[in-house]
């Protein structure tokens, strides 16, 4: 896709992955967004003292079904656009919410968004638009065995190059920007196959509770792997789950209270329910529990009320079944292997495609052959990461690895969690602000060195990486660059 056009195509990447999130209060169910929506400002956009269409205006674009057999004809795909910051000759800035619906994610195409930002120093537009079969952009009206045959990485990706090929945008001049005549920048949009989730969770969790988790999760282990019927069934009656028939089922639901790790950011603070957690497990008559925590017998009997809650909160449609997804379904185990549960649901739900449990396979090396996996290295792809992102490990920045920041793929991280990047509002922590910065940077550069292959003009910036003593001192305010441009 990245190499199809003469013109510039520059991606930021950001650890995006196909996730159900527990958060209390409001449960986020069903498939959910991959990173959190952001709200764009009340005010309606105003350009040239014009007013412009609302942010949360819906167009519509004709996706083709079936890239591979345009017959088939179209559907309709939506998405939020706005020209707010467009000057002619900027660049498209494009984004999808991926696997969840487009609505909420407006504030991706405002400079609330670090999206919106690099439209607004590079005098781009910007789109958000909806993932197909999620939300409304649905290619049939079934999500039958045969409609989800539609429903693939290939497919997907080729929605965004049709579109940036061919959409007409809703802007004067807006059908002489496609991708061979005009810039586009694409932001997140990866599907990162994930392993090692609960790595950089365990590392930057606090260290009583990682070793008192760590004491039920070998518990959990040897008893449901040895223990007798009666002992089964003692352990998952202390979590509330006796009527669970299948074990990794409860292995997987024990993993709940580290979902909501993926949703910590500067902004919400510590207002997090895997924060309860740990001061439920740690902080006992008042007082918190040393660097080894408590020991076992206080931890399960803990890490068990805790659970019971947690479960009794739970609405019925979203607690596990045998053939609904839920989101404790749709988890790893924390020491189980990747993702059986969701694959058993393959053959739940399609057992035709599926006949058996055993027989839906994750394509991990297909996709990672094919896409470049750790060693993907198409140029002015920007790579921005935090350090204690869950899904860090499966991204260029994995302690499995060790892959240098270059001028055609920086490799920026964050001390943030998941996609922080992203939400302006982020900006109060230091690294952070840092990444966006230099993400902003990195894409002026490369409009200015788009526009140097028409009119000459001398590269001004070059960083290799960000050295530590630039991530660790106090931000220059985004405003002051962006000003300077
Ligand atoms: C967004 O743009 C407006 C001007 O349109 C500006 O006042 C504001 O400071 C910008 N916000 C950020 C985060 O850059
Ligand atoms: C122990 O747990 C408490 C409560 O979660 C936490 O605030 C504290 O930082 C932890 N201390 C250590 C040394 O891990
Ligand atoms: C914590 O977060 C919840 C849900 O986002 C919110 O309703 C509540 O007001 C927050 N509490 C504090 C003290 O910020
Ligand atoms: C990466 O480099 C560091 C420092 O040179 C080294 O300690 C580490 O073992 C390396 N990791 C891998 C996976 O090669």
């Amino acid at each position: 896709m990245l190499c199809r056009y003469p013109s510039l195509i520059a991606v930021l990447f950001l650890p995006v992955v196909a996730e159900v999130v527990f958060a209390r209060p409001q449960w986020r169910l069903g498939v959910p967004p991959v990173h959190p929506p952001v709200d764009p400002p009340s005010h309606i956009p105003m350009k040239d003292g014009v007013l412009l269409p609302p942010y949360d205006t819906i167009y519509t674009f004709d996706q083709l079904i079936d890239h591979d057999n345009p017959r088939l004809g179209t559907f309709k795909q939506r998405y939020y656009f706005t020209h707010e910051f467009y000057r002619h000759g900027g660049p498209i800035v494009i984004s999808t919410p991926g696997e969840g619906p487009l609505d909420g994610y407006a504030g991706f195409i405002t400079n609330a968004t670090l999206n919106g930002v690099v439209a607004q120093a590079t005098k781009g537009a910007a789109v958000m638009i909806e993932h197909r079969f999620f939300g409304e952009s649905n290619p049939y009206s079934d999500l039958s065995e045969e409609s989800y045959r539609v429903h693939t990485l290939e497919q997907a990706i080729e929605d965004l190059v049709y579109f940036a090929q061919t959409a007409v945008l809703p802007m004067p001049g807006g059908n002489s920007v496609g991708a061979s005549k005009a810039p586009w920048f694409l932001f997140g949009g990866s599907y990162s196959g994930a392993l090692g989730y609960f790595e950089p969770i365990r590392e930057h969790m606090p260290k009583n509770c990682s070793a008192d988790v760590e004491r039920v999760i070998r518990y959990m282990d040897r008893t449901l792997a040895f223990g007798s019927q009666l002992q089964k069934e003692a352990f998952k009656a202390r979590f509330g789950m006796s009527g669970l028939t299948h074990l990794d089922d409860v292995a997987a639901t024990l993993v709940a209270p580290f979902n909501p790790w993926q949703d910590l950011s500067p902004k919400t603070g510590s207002n997090n329910t895997f924060v309860e957690f740990c001061d439920a497990l740690e902080v006992r008559n008042g007082i918190a529990a040393p660097a080894d925590g408590w020991g076992l017998s206080h931890s399960l009997a803990a890490f068990g009320n805790w659970m019971k809650g947690f479960l009794a909160q739970t609405p019925v449609s979203a607690r596990i079944s045998k053939s609904s997804i839920s989101p404790s379904e749709t988890q790893a185990g924390l020491g189980s292997g990747f993702a059986a549960i969701i694959l058993r649901q393959c053959s739940n739900y399609f057992p035709k495609t599926f006949p058996s449990a055993t027989s839906a396979r994750p394509k991990t090396e297909e996709v990672n052959a094919k896409y470049g996996g750790w060693s993907t290295n198409a140029p002015r792809i920007f790579f921005a990461n935090g350090k204690r992102d869950p899904w860090r490990e499966a991204t260029v920045s994995s302690d499995f690895i060790n892959r240098s920041s270059t001028r055609q793929n920086p490799i920026a991280v964050s001390d943030g969690f998941h996609c922080n990047d992203l939400d302006m509002a982020n900006a109060i922590d230091p690294t952070i602000a840092k990444v966006q910065e230099f993400a902003v940077r990195y894409f002026v550069q490369w409009m200015d060195e788009y526009r140097w292959s028409i009119s000459p003009l001398p590269p001004t910036f070059y960083h290799e990486k960000i050295p530590a003593d630039i991530i660790d001192a106090p931000p220059s305010p985004l405003s002051n660059f962006l000003s300077q441009l």
